[in-house]
């Protein structure tokens, strides 16, 4: 095994695209790890990843290997492969799991039984019982399991949080929050999974802001109510497009959270999201708003892209995801979609570094010893500091599918879900 761990990329979607592959490309450009390597279902997406012009002219020289291979015909179908592949890897290697929700947990189940770090894209998992057990089972092995709550990488949730935390803006009362797609998200592959069985617009994307409210205030959602309107995908599956939830938390505030899939495909931005939180001081409130979908930029082009979503008047995002020119060989990725990416990655070498030279008793307690300084620290989100949001995702599965009902969470010893009882 070389020294720089090895990667595999599970699922070679959307996000594979247009944010971890070039990341790790990125790092293994640094030097920080070593082969690649991506699994998905089947060669289609691997073909789209292995000719992207973007990939290619910001990292030459750079590929992957491809599981199945390229070749093969893009409707055979391996739901199994990843189980090899991981088991082939070193141990010690890093699993990015990037399939469709529902399949998170098998793919994780298999990396730690390979001995593998695991760096996760949200939600980690649907059930508050496997993210405990996840947990256990990765810290009796000493091995990383990070979520990809990537915005906890953007610049101003971390100055939020601080600040919050020194009581600059007051206690948490009332909020909004918005994340919106686009409506052409419904002609892709997204069509195939997000659907009413298996989630909706709050699971997927929800979650982000639910997750920065408790990152900023440090508190706890203890009751959520999410009412979802049913739309028809354009292969005729159906999907809750359009969802408004209701979470309490511990101490009685009350975030009011809007997803769709719906964003006009002529809006200016690739979607609209944002926060804004009133809070109470000694004798004035407080107020922080973040507008996440404006981030200052206008522009104007005299030719339109023929991608779904490209407008003659953009107000594009600097902030998550962008190539620069940096000089140098190709292009460098910027943004807090890349810097989430390269902060859990240098966490799991840090795990690797404090393995070598010594038994293996002892490299699990050292790596041990991190793992509960990560949970502590709160920044990279871990099953032990995040699984919060499992209990959320029960809860409001539990609540959209009886028309918006109130959940109430339970935690520690008889955590759980169940139903507001007045
Ligand atoms: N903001 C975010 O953090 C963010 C944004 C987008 C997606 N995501 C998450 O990323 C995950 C993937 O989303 P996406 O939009 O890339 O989805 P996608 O539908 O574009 O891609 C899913 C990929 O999984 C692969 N796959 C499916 N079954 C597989 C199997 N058995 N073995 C190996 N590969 C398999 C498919 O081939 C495909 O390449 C989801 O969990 C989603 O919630 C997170």
């Amino acid at each position: 095994m070389s020294k720089m761990p090895q990667i595999c990329i599970v699922g070679g979607g959307m996000i594979t695209q247009v944010q971890i592959l070039p990341s790790v490309y990125q790092l293994q450009r640094l030097g920080l790890v070593g082969e690649v390597s991506v699994c998905a279902l089947n060669s289609a997406p691997l073909n789209v990843l292995a000719q992207d012009q973007m990939l290619k002219k910001a990292f030459p020289g750079h590929s992957f290997k491809a599981y199945p291979s390229t070749d093969t015909e893009p409707q055979q179908n391996f739901p199994d492969l990843f189980r090899e592949v991981i088991e082939k890897l070193p141990k010690g290697s890093i699993v990015i799991v990037a399939v469709p929700d529902q399949l998170h947990y098998p793919v994780i189940q298999a990396a730690l039984a390979s001995e593998q770090h695991i760096c996760c894209v949200k939600p980690l998992v649907l059930k508050y019982s496997q993210a405990l057990e996840i947990e256990k089972i990765a810290y009796e092995k000493g091995l990383v399991v990070a979520v990809e709550y990537h915005k906890r990488l953007d610049d101003r949730a971390l100055i939020a949080r601080q600040l919050y935390r020194e009581g600059k803006f007051g206690e948490f009362r009332i909020g909004h929050a918005e994340m919106n797609e686009p409506y052409y998200y419904r002609h892709s592959n997204f069509q195939n999974w997000c659907t009413v069985e298996n989630s909706d617009m709050f699971t997927y994307v929800g979650c982000h802001y639910v997750d920065q409210v408790h990152f900023i205030t440090g508190l706890l959602p203890r009751a959520v109510s999410v009412y979802g309107i049913k739309d028809t995908y354009p292969n005729g599956k159906m999907g809750y497009l359009w969802t408004d939830a209701r979470v309490i938390w511990e101490n009685d505030a009350c975030l009011h959270v809007t997803n769709i899939t719906g964003y006009p495909d002529d809006g200016p931005g690739g979607n609209f999201q944002g926060l804004r939180i009133y809070c109470r001081g000694e004798d004035k409130s407080g107020m922080l708003v973040h507008n996440d979908q404006y981030r200052g930029i206008e522009h104007c082009y005299v030719k339109k892209g023929s991608e779904p979503g490209d407008t003659y008047y953009s107000e594009p995002s600097p902030d998550y995801f962008k190539y620069v020119e940096l000089g140098g060989e190709g292009l460098t990725p910027v943004g807090y979609g890349y810097r989430s990416i390269e902060y859990i990655l240098k966490n799991i070498c840090k795990c690797i570094d404090v393995s070598a030279g010594v038994d293996h008793k002892q490299a699990v307690s050292r790596r041990q010893k991190l793992l509960k300084q990560f949970d502590n620290e709160g920044i990279m989100a871990t099953p032990a500091n995040s699984s919060y949001n499992e209990l959320v995702t029960e809860a409001a599965r539990l609540s959209i599918l009886n028309g918006g009902r109130k959940v109430e969470i339970t935690y520690g010893k008889n955590a759980g879900v169940d139903f507001h009882k007045d």
